[in-house]
């Protein structure tokens, strides 16, 4: 196993499964919080994960396959690419605009099938030749709370870090059927500048 990266709540490690390459997500113990509460969440969010992603497929959403599922780790479809946050300021206007765009139908497609990512960041996003990957959905849930949806936009805003390629991004999430709902809700917690995003709530 080749170390690959260590997130907010997982290492991820290179392997192989069979003749596939897999990425191993392993959920680590959390030292600052009570084991009572440690060992089932990292549970929970472990299936939480394999759960969502299935569903986002079922919604048309590239991301990771699941090869398996364990307490607190997961065998994922490697992918063979980049996080769009260091592509971002790498990357032609041309190739953005395609990127972003692509980006904000896939939030589209989740959104219509009332799934939230929860924590939907420029690093919880990956580019694999030209195409866009969603990973990470151990925050993400069912909702159809056009508040939850509306945390998932302005993450990716923050990430995104400047307007341009922030309304890219909107030029394809627009094809959303709930998007003036969602984006009144933007304005709203924009203007009340306070809201709840999933990973301080349960972290
Ligand atoms: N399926 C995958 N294939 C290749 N790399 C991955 C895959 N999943 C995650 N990674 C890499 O590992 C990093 C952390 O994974 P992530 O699921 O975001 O964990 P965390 O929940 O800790 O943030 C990602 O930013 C990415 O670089
Ligand atoms: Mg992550």
């Amino acid at each position: 196993m080749k170390f690959l990266a260590r997130g907010a709540e997982a290492e991820l490690y290179r392997d192989r499964l069979h003749d596939r390459a897999v990425a191993e997500k392993i959920r680590i113990k959390k030292k600052y919080r009570i084991q009572e509460i440690d060992l089932p969440l990292r549970r929970s969010r472990t299936r939480g994960e394999a759960s969502l992603l299935h569903s986002a497929k079922e919604a048309c959403v590239a991301c990771p396959t699941v090869y398996e599922i364990g307490d607190f780790e997961l065998k994922l479809g490697f992918i063979d690419g980049v996080m769009l946050r260091d592509l971002v300021r790498k990357s032609s206007r041309a190739q953005l605009r395609k990127m972003l765009r692509e980006v904000g139908m896939g939030l589209a497609r989740l959104h219509e099938a009332d799934i939230v990512h929860g924590d939907f960041t420029t690093a919880n996003v990956m580019v694999s030749e030209g195409k866009v990957f969603f990973i990470d959905f151990g925050l993400g849930g069912f909702s159809k709370d056009a508040e939850e949806k509306a945390v998932d936009v302005l993450l990716m805003k923050k990430s995104l870090g400047n307007n341009a390629a922030y309304k890219l991004f909107l030029s394809g999430y627009r094809s959303y059927k709930g998007y003036p709902r969602v984006m009144s809700q933007l304005a709203e917690i924009e203007k009340r500048g306070r809201y709840v995003v999933r990973s301080w709530a349960g972290a």
